[in-house]
């Protein structure tokens, strides 16, 4: 056999490869197009004739060797990288443990606030999203030209201009009381929608929260109770209440709801305007106009009704104040509330 050949072949046989960095100085050295190899090709023009033949075979021999090495080279990198990585899998230890998602905050007020209402007696209702103007407007009093029935307060349905997508969850009041007879004493929680640039303090998606007791010989005393039973309920003992008179279509007499600013303690900050009082809810005597709309006899019965805003409740619990954080679905937000209930 040709030295040169044969001194290859050696080196072939000889090299050690247990990394991918000298797999590919193998490579490089015998297999490449610069390899010795490559360059034993060459020589082949001068060799005498008649030794070409053995010659070439020699060659050949030298390439097949190049070439059966260079892929057991491989498989033996393979297999020990996969048992590599079987050594690293240590089965005893505990799993990584999975990421737990949380309530909603307003999820969780809503539910809170259901509780403490059901515990006096109060249902919960529910009723459509997209409704039609006589739930929404008509049955409740709302004159002809009230404001709220023009679009850029409401989403009207442009297909139907009869429907639109509820603008405040009364109209589940009167959902309510067209379906029997009093007493009814119920809750409303739903999604509520108005025709507003969303902002910090605005959005024209929102939550509220409807409240309609009906029965025989309700007065304002009992809209008072009710409303100061649940704001002690909900924000602690110490809470005040006030009533500031004020108008809504469908009730007479009709009241805003303040608390106690629940930030300052009463104090004065920026949240209640330095007056130590927060509005939480609308309120008043269901008007008799509404109760005779919905089949209901006004000179036998009578009803207090109230509405009150999910996010402001949350707000005041949470002091969370900008309204936007509610649906833009930040986790760093949301991962805030996990203890919720
Ligand atoms: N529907 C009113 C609003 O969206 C809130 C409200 C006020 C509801 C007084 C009531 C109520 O039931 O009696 O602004």
């Amino acid at each position: 056999m040709n030295s040169k050949v044969e001194s290859v072949l050696k080196e072939i046989e000889n090299f050690k490869a247990t990394s991918e960095k000298e797999l590919e100085e193998f490579r490089l050295k015998f297999i490449s197009k610069k390899s010795v190899v490559t360059e034993l090709f060459s020589e082949m023009k001068n060799i005498p004739n008649d030794q070409k033949k053995a010659f070439g075979q020699q060659l050949n021999e030298v390439k097949q060797a190049a070439q059966n090495k260079f892929k057991s080279i491989i498989d033996n990198l393979n297999s020990s990288s996969e048992s590599g990585t079987q050594d690293h899998v240590d089965l005893t230890l505990p799993p990584a443990g999975r990421e737990i998602g949380s309530l909603h905050p307003l999820t969780i007020i809503r539910a809170q606030i259901i509780e403490i209402f059901e515990r006096i007696g109060f249902n919960v209702s529910d009723g459509p999203e997209i409704e039609d103007d006589w739930h929404n407007f008509t049955a409740l009093n709302f004159p002809e030209n009230h404001p709220a029935r023009e679009m850029q307060d409401t989403f009207f349905i442009e297909r139907n201009p009869d429907m639109l997508l509820r603008t405040h969850t009364s109209n589940v009041q009167a959902r309510l009381m067209k379906s029997g007879t009093p007493p009814f004493r119920s809750i409303m929680p739903g999604r509520v929608f108005r025709n507003e640039a969303i902002s910090a303090r605005a959005h024209c998606v929102f939550h509220q929260v409807e409240g309609l007791y009906v029965a025989e010989d309700v007065s304002f005393v009992d809209l008072k109770q009710t409303i100061y039973h649940f704001a002690k309920e909900m924000f602690g003992k110490e809470t005040q209440i006030r009533f500031r008179p004020s108008y809504f279509p469908f009730t007479e007499p009709s009241a805003e709801v303040d608390i106690s600013c629940q930030i300052c303690k009463g104090d004065g900050c920026q949240l209640c305007k330095y007056t130590g009082w927060v509005e939480i809810a609308g309120s008043g005597m269901v008007d008799p106009n509404v109760l005779e709309n919905c089949g209901i006899d006004s000179e036998k019965y009578t009803g207090f009704a109230f509405g009150m805003g999910l996010e402001r409740i949350a707000q005041l619990k949470y002091q969370v104040n900008d309204l936007r954080l509610y649906t833009e679905n930040d986790v760093r937000f949301l991962s805030q509330f996990k203890t919720g209930l």
